[in-house]
C-alpha cells in the first residue's frame, strides 16, 4: 500500500483520503477507475453512503457485497448512468457526471439483465450498438461476427435476441459490452445464468482482457468463482466500502480447513494432542472437523503430522474460497 504525499495527485482528490495500492496518476492516465467518498440516495433510501473504490488497469477487480449493498448503484454511477449526490469519480481520468460522452466511449457496460429490442436478431443488436458507438457499417459487421464467435452465439446470430435462453442472453450482453473495444469493462453479475462451461469461458475471456491492459470490474456474490477471476476485491456492505484486498492477500490469510479421517475419533485424539482446536460439522453420516489455520505452511505441517502419526486422513481442504473467507470474517449481512 502507498499513501500519496500531501497535495495529492493531479489535484483531484483530498490528499488525506488517498490510500491506494496502485499509483493514482497511473490508474487515471491508463484508464483505471478511482472513486472517493461517493454517496447516492433514492428518496429516503440511502443506496450508497460512503464508497471508496479503485480498479487499476490490467486487473480484474471484484465488487462484492450482499443483496442491496449498493453494487449496481455504484456501477451505474461509474457508467455515467446515474449521478452521485456526493464524492469524486474518475473513469479513465474523466468524471462520469460532467463528461459522460468521454466516459461512455471508453466503457463497456453489462447490466444484470439484458434489455433487448424485440424485433432485432442477436447480430443486429451488436451491429446497431456498433453504429451507435460510431463504427463504420463494415466494422459493425466484422465486430459483430467476431464477438458472436467469442461468446459462442454464431449459430444464433440470425435468431431474434428475445428468444435466446437466459444464459445466451447473458453472453450476448457481454458481446454488446465489448462492441467498441472499450478500455474499461463494468460487468454486473456477468456469470449469473451461465452454465459451468460458459463460466470457464467467461473467466478466460476476462483474464485475457485484463492481460491486454483493460480495466475490468465484476460485481458478484458468487465468491467461489471470483477467486479464479479477480486480482483484487472491494467488499461493500450497507452502502459502504468495508475492505479492499488483493487475491494474494486473501490467499495467504488465516482460513478454515475441513478434515476427515477414518475413524474420526483418531483424528480428534491427534488434534487434541497437538493442541489444535476444532469444531465438528455435519452429521453422523458425514462428519467433518473444521480447524482454523494461520497459513498454507501451517496447513501442510498439520497434514504431514497427521499422516506421520498414522491417522488415516480421507479429506483435507480449505473450507471455502479465499474471498469467501474474508467475506465471512466481515461483519456483513449474510447472503
Ligand atoms: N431506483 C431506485 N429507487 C429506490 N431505491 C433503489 C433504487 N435503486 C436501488 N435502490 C435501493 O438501493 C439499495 C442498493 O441497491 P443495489 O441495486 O445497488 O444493490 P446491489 O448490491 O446491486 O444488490 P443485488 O446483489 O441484489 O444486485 C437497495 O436497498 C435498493 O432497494
Ligand atoms: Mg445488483
Amino acid at each position: 500500500m502507498r499513501t500519496e504525499p500531501a497535495g495529492g495527485v493531479v489535484g483531484l482528490l483530498p490528499p488525506e483520503r488517498i490510500t491506494v495500492a496502485y499509483p493514482l496518476t497511473m490508474t487515471n492516465e491508463f484508464g483505471g477507475i478511482v472513486v472517493e467518498g461517493v454517496a447516492r440516495s433514492f428518496g429516503s433510501v440511502q443506496a450508497i453512503r460512503d464508497i471508496d473504490f479503485e480498479a487499476p488497469p490490467g486487473e480484474v477487480t471484484a465488487l462484492i457485497g450482499p443483496n442491496g449493498s449498493g453494487k449496481t448503484t455504484l456501477m451505474l454511477i461509474m457508467a455515467s448512468l446515474l449521478a452521485p449526490d456526493l464524492g469524486t469519480v474518475r473513469v479513465a481520468g474523466f468524471d462520469p457526471a460532467t463528461q459522460p460522452a468521454e466516459v461512455r466511449s471508453r466503457v463497456g457496460w453489462m447490466p444484470d439483465t439484458l434489455g433487448v429490442w424485440d424485433s432485432l436478431t442477436a447480430r443486429e443488436v451488436l451491429r446497431t450498438l456498433g453504429a451507435l458507438y460510431g463504427l463504420s457499417p463494415a466494422d459493425c459487421s466484422r465486430r459483430a461476427d467476431e464477438l458472436l464467435l467469442t461468446v459462442r452465439l454464431t449459430e444464433f446470430g440470425r435468431q431474434p435476441a428475445r428468444v435466446l435462453s437466459r444464459g445466451q442472453q447473458q453472453r450476448l450482453s457481454l458481446a454488446r459490452a465489448l462492441i467498441h473495444d472499450p478500455q474499461v469493462l463494468l460487468l454486473d453479475e456477468p456469470a449469473s445464468g451461465l452454465d459451468p462451461g460458459s463460466r470457464v469461458e467467461l473467466r478466460t475471456l476476462l483474464r485475457s482482457l485484463a492481460a491486454q491492459g483493460k480495466t475490468v470490474v465484476v460485481s458478484s456474490h458468487v465468491l467461489s468463482e471470483l477467486d479464479e477471476i479477480a486480482d483484487r476485491a472491494v467488499f461493500v456492505n450497507r452502502g459502504q466500502s468495508v475492505k479492499t484486498q488483493t487475491l494474494d492477500e486473501a490467499g495467504s490469510q488465516a482460513r478454515r480447513y475441513y478434515v476427515q479421517a477414518q475413524p474420526m475419533s483418531a483424528l480428534a485424539e491427534a488434534l487434541r494432542s497437538y493442541g489444535v482446536r476444532f469444531e465438528t460439522r455435519g452429521d453422523s453420516r458425514r462428519e467433518e472437523f473444521l480447524v482454523q489455520l494461520g497459513s498454507t505452511a501451517e496447513a501442510s505441517w498439520l497434514l504431514r503430522t497427521l499422516v506421520m502419526s498414522d491417522v488415516v486422513v480421507t479429506a483435507f481442504a480449505p473450507a471455502g474460497g479465499a474471498l469467501e473467507e474474508t467475506y465471512m470474517s466481515l461483519d456483513t449481512d449474510r447472503l
